[in-house]
């Protein structure tokens, strides 16, 4: 995109007959009218290149999760832990049928609800953040697993489903 736009630009100076302040004005226009095309699109891409880095990084995670919409398994997974089909904007501990520890449970009716930042946190220290969530240092969770790289990707990818 900004080599297009860099090659575009010098084409423009190159074959402009037009005074030297006119050209500027152009040039200018166009450099804005570039950059406002840029960035949507430089933000998307780093948007995916999260969510591809956070599909790879989600292997750790899939002996114990599925993701599944319905009876339709995407993500083919373990069932040790719940299914994280639409997990963000979701009630912690809240799948029907999945046996949450009571922490979890506790935590999810205290108001807690996945959001990105909040399910990075979590999959870093499950325990911890329970811990913190509840302010009761006797809190356990039943996810033993801990995240120590890349838990931003991850929550963006489970953010794509
Ligand atoms: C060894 C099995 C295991 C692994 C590996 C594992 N989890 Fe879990 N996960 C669980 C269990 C069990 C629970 C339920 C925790 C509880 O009830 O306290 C859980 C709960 C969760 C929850 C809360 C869901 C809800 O419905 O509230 C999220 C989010 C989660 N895991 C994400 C992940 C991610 C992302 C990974 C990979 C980085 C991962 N887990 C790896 C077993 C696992």
């Amino acid at each position: 995109m900004c080599d297009l736009g860099y090659l575009l630009l010098n084409r423009r100076l190159k074959v402009s007959d037009q005074p030297k302040d006119q050209t500027m004005t152009r040039h200018f226009k166009i450099a804005a009218a570039l950059l406002t095309l840029a960035s949507p699109a430089m933000a998307e891409s780093h948007m995916s290149s999260a969510v591809l880095a956070g599909a790879e990084d989600f292997r750790k995670c899939k002996s114990c999760h599925e993701i599944a919409d319905g009876g339709k398994t995407i993500v083919t997974g373990g069932k040790t832990g719940p299914n994280l089909f639409g997990v963000l904007g979701r009630r912690a501990g809240s799948v029907a049928g999945f046996k949450y520890g009571d922490d979890l449970v506790r935590a999810g009716e205290a108001g807690l609800v996945w959001n990105e930042a909040l399910l990075a946190e979590y999959i870093q220290d499950p325990r911890t953040f329970l811990q913190d969530r509840l302010g009761d240092g006797a809190a356990r969770s039943r996810m033993s697993f801990k995240l120590r790289k890349g838990a931003e990707d991850v929550a963006a990818y489970l953010g794509s489903f």
